[in-house]
């Protein structure tokens, strides 16, 4: 589970996984938003005192989400990944969750091959957004 201690440690990991974020997705105000709703769903990997891997699952009473999966780069391919998105899934079935959504930047496309060995499928739906005020 995230602690506030962890904050400059997750940002600096985030800065590197998810370089360029878009104004909305300012790792300080993404966590700040996170510990207002659903804490309990936001995970940190530690590895001798030191956080090397986040995730956040999301769940709305209807379908559950998989956000920020992120594993420090000297870290990779040792199975972190799939501890923290296996952690999600467990916390989202406790509460009721039976399904998982999760979105992959078509510039990442790489990822996709993480999430199908975990078991994600590419399902045929158009993505869509807006933007609201707030
Ligand atoms: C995606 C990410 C979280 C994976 O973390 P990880 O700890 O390396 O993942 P795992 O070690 O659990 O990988 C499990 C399996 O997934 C597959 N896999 C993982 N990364 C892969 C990659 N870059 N390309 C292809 N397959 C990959 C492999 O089959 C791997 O098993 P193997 O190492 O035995 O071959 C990590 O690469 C990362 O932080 N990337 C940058 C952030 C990011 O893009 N996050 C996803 C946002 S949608």
């Amino acid at each position: 589970m995230y602690r506030p201690d962890d904050e400059s440690a997750v940002m600096a990991l985030w800065r590197d996984a998810f370089p360029d974020p878009a104004p909305w997705n300012e790792p300080r105000s993404v966590i700040a938003k996170k510990l207002a709703t659903q804490p309990d769903l936001f995970f940190v990997a530690v590895s001798e005192g030191a956080v090397v891997g986040t995730a956040m699952g999301g769940f709305d009473g209807h379908r559950g989400w998989l956000y920020t999966v992120a594993v420090r780069p000297d870290l990779r391919r040792l199975g972190i990944g799939t501890a923290l998105v296996r952690h999600v899934e467990a916390a989202l079935e406790t509460l009721g969750c039976s399904k998982v959504n999760l979105q992959v930047l078509a510039s990442n496309a790489s990822v996709v091959a993480f999430y199908a060995r975990l078991g994600y499928a590419v399902e045929e739906r158009v993505s869509m957004g807006k933007r609201l005020a707030s």
